[in-house]
C-alpha cells in the first residue's frame, strides 16, 4: 500500500521535491537553489539544464531511502509562463528558457497593442497584454534565434511552461503535455473552450503544432521513465503554482481567497465555474480543471515580494543571508517614512506598468539599514492591499479572510501588519507549503489516494489567526503615502 505522494514544487529560484504522507504532513523535503541569468536590465533567463539537474537532485535527496512503491503519485507545480523551446529530435533546448519576469519581449506587446489585439486578447484569455506571459516570449525566440522559426514550422521544435518540460524529461520525451492552469498563462488559451485559441496563434504567427496537449490537473496522464528512478511512478497532478497554492489551502467555494508570498505575491480568489473578467486590471485565470469541473480564479500578480529580500541580500548586500531581514527590520520602532517600491521589473497589477522601476523615497540623514529592511518587507503588504482592493471591486463586497503562505507568511509581525493594513483576518495554516501540497493533492486525488475534495478539506488545519486593529486611521495614511511613492515609481523606463 503506498504511502507518500511526492510534489515537485520548481519555483523561480529554487527547486523543491516534498513527500506528503496521507494525513497531508511533510515528512521530507529537499530544496535547491539555481543560477538566475540576468543578461541585461529586466531581464531573466535559467538554464534548462539547471532547472532539471536541480529538480532531479531535490527528487532523490526528497526520496532518500524511501521504496519507490511507497511512493503513490508525482504531482507537479511549478513557476508559471516560463518559456521553454526544444527540438524534440535532440531534446535540446534552443536557448536559455525566458523566465516570467523578463522583459525583453516587451517591443512585441507593443507591436501587438499598435495592431489593436489587446481587447481581442482580454476577451478570449482573461489576460492583459504583458511580456509576463508566454506567448510573446516565444514569438521572441521565434524571431530572433538564427533558424527557429523554419525548424518550428517543420515541426521540429516543442514549446512548454516548465511542467510541460518536466514532464518532457521525467517521461524520457515521450508525453508532452500541459495542464489547463499552466495553459492558461501561455496568452494563448481560450478560457471558454479551454483550448488552444486559432486566431490569436495566427495573429502572434505561432505554429500550432509547437503547442502541448492540454491535461487535466489531476488524472492519470504519464509514467516517469524507468530509467530515471528505477521503476516507473506515475503523474497524475499539475497545476500552475499558484493555482497549486489555491487547492492546497482548499479554497473550493466561490469567494476564497489565497495569498501566496513566493519570489513575487499572487492573491488568487475562487470565482467559480465561469470566466468573469476583472474591471479593476486583474487577471482571470484558469484555478484547475478536473473533468467536467472548471474552476476559475481572479488573480492579482506582484512580480517582486519576497525576492525584495534577495535584492538586499545580492544586490546592496546589507545582509548576508536572507534570515536577517527581519532582525534588521526589528531595529527600529517604525519605517522612518521611507517607502519601498520594488519595481524591478515594472509593476504587476493592478497597474500594469512596464516602464516603473525601483524606488525609494522618504531617506534622510537618519535613514538606517533597518528602515530600508523594514520599508522593504512592508512593500509585500502594501502591494497585497493594492491587489485585495482591486478584488474587493471587483466582487463588490469586503474580504472577510485572507489565507495566506509561502515564505514570507511565517513572519509574525509582517502579517500582523497585513492584516492591520487590510482590515481582514488573516489565517496562516500550519502546512506553509501549499502549493507543494496542492500538488500532491491534486496527484493524490486521481490515483484514489485521497477520495475527495470534502477529505482534503478536513486536512486543512489552523496555525495562526491574525485579527485586524480597530482602529485603522494611522494604516490608511501609511497607505496613501505608498500610493504617492507608486506613483513617483512610473514610468521611468524610457
Ligand atoms: O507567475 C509566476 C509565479 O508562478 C512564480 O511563482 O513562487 O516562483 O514566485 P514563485
Amino acid at each position: 500500500m503506498p504511502q507518500y505522494i511526492l510534489a515537485i514544487d520548481q519555483g523561480t529560484t529554487s527547486s523543491r521535491s516534498l513527500l506528503f504522507d496521507h494525513d497531508a504532513r511533510i515528512v521530507s523535503v529537499a530544496q535547491e537553489e539555481f543560477r538566475q541569468i540576468l543578461p541585461a536590465p529586466g531581464q531573466v533567463e535559467h538554464d534548462p539544464e539547471d532547472i532539471w539537474n536541480s529538480q532531479l537532485n531535490t527528487i532523490h535527496g526528497a526520496l532518500g531511502k524511501v521504496a519507490l512503491d511507497a511512493v503513490a503519485a508525482i504531482g507537479i507545480t511549478n513557476q508559471r509562463e516560463t518559456t521553454f523551446v526544444w527540438d524534440k529530435r535532440t531534446g535540446n533546448p534552443i536557448h536559455n528558457a525566458i523566465v516570467w519576469q523578463s522583459r525583453v519581449s516587451s517591443y512585441l506587446c507593443d507591436r501587438l497593442r499598435k495592431e489593436g489585439l489587446e481587447e481581442t486578447i482580454r476577451q478570449k484569455t482573461g489576460l492583459v497584454l504583458d511580456a509576463y506571459f508566454s506567448a510573446t516570449k516565444l514569438m521572441h525566440l521565434l524571431e530572433t534565434i538564427d533558424g527557429a522559426r523554419r525548424a518550428a514550422e517543420e515541426g521540429h521544435l516543442l514549446f512548454g511552461t516548465v511542467d510541460c518540460y518536466l514532464v518532457w524529461k521525467l517521461t524520457g520525451g515521450k508525453r508532452h503535455v500541459t495542464d489547463a492552469s499552466n495553459a492558461s498563462r501561455t496568452m494563448m488559451l481560450n478560457f471558454e473552450t479551454l483550448d488552444w485559441d486559432d486566431e490569436l496563434l495566427a495573429a502572434y504567427n505561432i505554429p500550432r503544432g509547437m503547442l502541448p496537449e492540454i491535461v487535466d490537473c489531476s488524472g492519470k496522464f504519464a509514467e516517469t521513465d524507468p530509467a530515471i528512478f528505477g521503476a516507473s511512478i506515475p503523474i497524475a497532478g499539475m497545476a500552475g503554482d499558484q493555482q497549486a497554492a489555491s487547492f492546497g489551502q482548499t479554497c473550493f467555494d466561490q469567494g476564497m481567497v489565497k495569498n501566496t508570498y513566493g519570489t513575487g505575491a499572487f492573491a488568487l480568489m475562487n470565482i467559480g465555474d465561469k470566466p468573469v473578467l476583472s474591471q479593476n486590471n486583474l487577471l482571470t485565470t484558469v484555478g484547475w480543471k478536473i473533468g467536467d469541473q472548471v474552476s476559475y480564479a481572479l488573480e492579482g500578480s506582484i512580480f517582486v515580494a519576497g525576492a525584495v529580500v534577495q535584492w538586499l541580500r545580492d544586490g546592496l548586500g546589507i545582509i548576508e543571508c536572507s534570515s536577517e531581514v527581519e532582525p534588521l527590520a526589528d531595529t527600529v520602532p517604525d519605517n522612518g517614512g521611507v517607502y519601498f517600491v520594488p519595481a524591478f521589473v515594472g509593476l504587476g497589477a493592478p497597474y500594469w506598468d512596464p516602464n516603473a522601476r525601483g524606488t525609494i523615497v522618504g531617506l534622510t540623514r537618519g535613514t538606517t539599514g533597518g528602515h530600508l529592511a523594514r520599508a522593504a518587507l512592508e512593500s509585500m503588504a502594501y502591494q497585497t492591499r493594492d491587489m485585495i482592493e482591486a478584488m474587493q471591486r471587483d466582487a463588490g463586497v469586503p474580504l472577510q479572510v485572507l489565507q495566506v503562505d509561502g515564505g514570507a507568511s511565517v513572519n509574525n509581525a509582517l502579517m500582523q501588519f497585513q492584516t492591520d493594513l487590510l482590515g481582514t483576518t488573516v489565517r496562516r495554516p500550519k502546512v506553509s507549503e501549499t502549493t507543494g501540497l496542492g500538488a500532491a493533492f491534486l496527484a493524490g486525488l486521481a490515483v484514489g489516494f485521497w477520495e475527495s475534495q470534502e477529505e482534503l478539506r478536513g486536512l486543512w488545519n489552523l496555525d495562526k489567526e491574525f485579527m485586524p486593529a480597530t482602529d485603522r486611521s494611522k494604516m490608511d495614511q501609511m497607505y496613501a503615502r505608498w500610493k504617492e511613492a507608486v506613483e513617483r515609481s512610473r514610468n521611468w523606463e524610457r
